[in-house]
């Protein structure tokens, strides 16, 4: 059986530079993160054991701390709250995200708003509240059908939101402003793991998807596999059963944004000892195509 890793799978930069700077900051002071940093149990509790425990509202800090912002941001309030607790902020924002919340704050001085994105997610509350609360969120082409006429419209993304629903939102919104500014704010990390998963699953008989299940990039990234191959969903190496392999040849293997590489080497290693395994590490897909 061979085993073809996505060439692009887990940790998006700005997932992976938060992680990055809560282990720094762990070492030197008590710290806590608003919020998970990321949706994966096994992460989480591997940073809880290193000290960074997870508090839900900066008041469950105190004095002295330092409090982690996760890369999805926050509102500006939340900073404002800090200083007024003296909770020393550690910012690890994705600068992806950051240049989202710029764009929504200077636009919303000479126009209305506009987030495409799921208004419940902490990432578009954040960037919401960068632009002073007049903005709105819409997550579908029907609410921009209703949406009523405003002399000027500014347009941003969540980062991660599927590039063709933004642009038919787009084209909805020219109809309902003389001036339309667009700010495409998406991250090409979370397309282009899609892509690169959709493709292998296209080569293989099963598709093997790493990541939490709370977690909506990796059920998407699932969703995306299925639609070519069989795929199993799974959040540790001790989920895979021999008999999804009985029979089969060749076995992609990817995973989702918030799963750690340990995670996917794990996984990686126990499908390798599994009966009569050859791995293929990191195949490029242009050669697989050969
Ligand atoms: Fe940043 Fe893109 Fe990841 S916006 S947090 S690098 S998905």
């Amino acid at each position: 059986m061979k085993i073809i890793r996505a060439e692009k799978a887990g940790f998006c930069f700005g997932v992976k530079r938060a992680l990055d700077m809560a282990e720094r900051t762990v070492q030197s002071s008590s710290t806590a993160s608003l919020g998970p940093l990321i949706h994966n149990k096994q992460v989480v509790e591997k940073m809880e054991r290193q000290g960074v425990r997870v508090v839900g509202e900066v008041k469950e800090t105190q004095a002295g701390d330092t409090l982690i912002i996760r890369s999805h941001g926050v509102p500006p309030d939340i900073y404002d709250e800090a200083q007024r607790c003296q909770v020393k902020v550690v910012d690890a924002t994705c600068p992806f995200v950051q240049k989202a919340q710029q764009l929504a704050a200077e636009s919303s001085q000479s126009s209305q708003v506009v987030v495409v994105g799921d208004r419940q997610h902490p990432e578009v509350q954040g960037i919401l509240g960068w632009a002073g609360g007049s903005a709105i969120a819409i997550e579908t082409l029907e609410e921009a059908v209703e949406l009523p006429f405003y002399e000027k419209l500014s347009v941003l993304a969540q980062t991660t939101q599927p590039a063709a629903n933004f642009h038919g939102i787009v084209d909805e919104l020219k109809k309902h402003t003389h001036e339309l500014k667009v700010h495409n704010t998406i991250c090409n990390a979370t397309e282009e793991r899609q892509t690169v998963a959709r493709e292998l699953a296209g080569n293989v008989e099963v598709m093997i998807v790493v990541g939490g299940k709370n977690s909506a990039n990796t059920r998407k990234l699932a969703g995306i596999c299925s639609e070519r191959t069989r795929t199993y969903l799974i959040e540790t190496a001790d989920e895979l059963e021999n008999n999804w392999f009985t029979g089969v040849e060749t076995v992609g293997l990817t995973a989702g944004a918030s799963t750690p590489d340990w995670i996917i080497e794990e996984v990686y290693k126990k499908m390798s000892t599994m009966e009569n395994n050859e791995t293929h590490e990191m195949m490029n897909m242009e050669d697989w195509a050969e």
